[in-house]
């Protein structure tokens, strides 16, 4: 369904963000027919360019970053035309009164700014924006991760936008939540009889989410360096997938009876401190090693020229908590990390045991049933259950799941999770992007555990490219009789 006209303002128009994911993401709701006319899609940087230079810009970056076939040459021409280009100085007051004069004639449409900027824009972008009288009603500004450094940084740079913009206005990106199954978790848990009676402490033993990556820092050594797993995944994307799976079930899908739950969640994580931090964490740094028979070189190795050591980690596994009465004692285990051997995103939920075997020795073992929710790639659900081999030797069980593949179920590609969250923005839509008390919650647990590491000066652990990352991580498994679940 096409979604109403539009005047989209990208700050940052020309950066990496929006080469690589937001273009190529609007040139294919233009495909499918979702933007309307007159909608028109505005770059803007501090850099001066003419408009022609910015199309050839963003058709070299569709060319680059969208598969061929998927190219129309007429719908390519449509998408640029609709693109124009205007230089502005976020910091001082050139190129605001020319940008005004771009979208003056669009007051009735609705008007979204997307801040694909350092951070540190935030602040005088959205000032600039209300000094330059650009907001209207229909007004909605995006905010891109980070969401700042620490608690503090993320107080400042909400409050700053708050002087500004209400609440409702303010969609601050979690791309995790425009990803397909990680909606699905939600279709699973609320679409689905099943899976409720027995989603608590009674029925499920622990509970896994991994989200592992075989690239480096990818020429973003400036920024991670800075950052590290832990405020890089684990602050947003995997309390995120973790407030899904824990929260009670919304009364309805509205944005805010969803934020309220998954609110809840993040208040009630069990704190990290210096108490308990070196127990319940791992943290880890790449050396060089080898991905699919490759050399790949060491995390220090990828940092600018001169950088020799640092104690940033690019390796987290951690054992968190929910400390209300349906989670309690039940572990949530977090593994990020980057140069590990395969790129694979999952949820595992492993249920305890049956009570008795009936079946005696001569059955085996029974395992615990297991779903696991894989995320990407091969998105997919995989229930597994015990099941009688067949045959006449009696009652003998293997484990088998039940397997649900999206790829298979649903031919065709998946829609990139931007797709959805910019055309949530224009419908004015903010379940899927998080709420300021959200991510200020997401910080108090955080921070904690930052200034802890730093404090007993717990460095990261080295582990070979290519490997789940130190043998800690192992160990903080299997020190509660579990272990990180691999596909048979
Ligand atoms: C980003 C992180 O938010 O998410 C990156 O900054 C990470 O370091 C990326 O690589 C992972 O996203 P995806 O969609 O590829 O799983």
């Amino acid at each position: 369904v096409a979604v109403d006209p539009f005047d989209l303002v990208v700050f940052g128009g020309t950066g990496d963000l929006a080469h690589r994911k937001l273009f190529p993401s609007l040139f294919r709701r233009e495909h499918d027919g979702q933007i309307s006319e007159p909608s028109r899609i505005i770059g803007v940087s501090r850099r001066e360019m003419d408009a022609a230079h910015f199309r050839a810009d963003v058709k070299k970056a569709l060319e680059t970053y969208v598969p061929e076939e998927e190219l129309d040459k007429a719908i390519v021409k449509r998408f640029l035309a609709r693109l124009d280009y205007v230089a502005v100085d976020a910091t001082g007051d050139d190129g605001w009164e020319d940008l005004k004069a771009h979208i003056a004639d669009g007051l009735d449409r609705v008007r979204a700014f997307y801040l694909a900027t350092s951070p540190n824009l935030f602040d005088a972008i959205t000032h600039g924006l209300s000094k330059h009288s650009l907001l209207t009603p229909k007004t909605r500004v995006v905010l891109e991760k980070p969401l700042g450094h620490d608690l503090a940084s993320a107080q400042e740079i909400n409050s700053a936008v708050a002087d500004v913009l209400p609440e409702s206005q303010i969609y601050r990106i979690d791309h995790y939540l425009g990803k397909e199954t990680v909606q699905n978790l939600m279709a699973l848990r609320f679409a689905n009889v099943l899976f409720e009676p027995v989603w608590d402490s009674a029925h499920v033993r622990h509970v896994q989410i991994t989200v592992a990556e075989k690239v480096g820092v990818e020429g973003r050594g400036g920024y991670y360096d800075h950052s590290g797993a832990l405020r890089d995944m684990i602050q947003n994307h995997m309390l995120q997938l973790l407030c899904l799976v824990a929260m009670e079930p919304p009364s309805t899908m509205q944005a805010d009876a969803l934020r309220d739950e998954k609110l809840k969640v993040l208040r009630a994580l069990k704190p990290i401190d210096e108490t308990n931090v070196r127990t319940l964490t791992v943290r880890g740094q790449y050396r060089t090693g080898a991905i699919d028979g490759k050399s790949v070189p060491g995390y220090l190795d990828e940092l600018e020229d001169g950088v020799t050591e640092s104690a940033t980690e690019t390796f987290v596994a951690l054992k968190a908590e929910v400390q209300t009465w349906r989670w309690a004692g039940v572990p949530f285990y977090l593994r990020t990390g980057k140069r590990l051997p395969s790129r694979v995103s999952e949820i595992v939920i492993q249920f305890r045991e049956v009570p008795l075997s009936i079946f005696g020795s001569a059955g085996g073992f029974l395992a615990p049933n297991r779903l696991v929710i894989r995320l990407q790639p091969d998105e997919g659900v995989k229930l597994y259950l015990m099941i009688k081999d067949p045959g006449p030797g009696g009652m003998r069980f293997r484990e088998v799941p039940l397997n649900l593949s999206f790829a298979e179920t649903f031919k065709g590609p998946n829609p990139d999770a931007y797709e959805r969250l910019l055309m949530d923005v224009i419908r004015g839509n903010q379940a899927l992007f998080m709420r300021r008390d959200e991510v200020e919650a997401a910080w108090v647990w955080a921070d904690p555990i930052l200034e802890a590491w730093s404090r007993l000066g717990q460095k990261p652990a080295s582990y070979t490219a290519g490997t789940w990352g130190p043998s800690a991580a192992v160990a903080l498994i299997e020190r509660d009789g579990a272990t990180w679940h691999e596909d048979p």
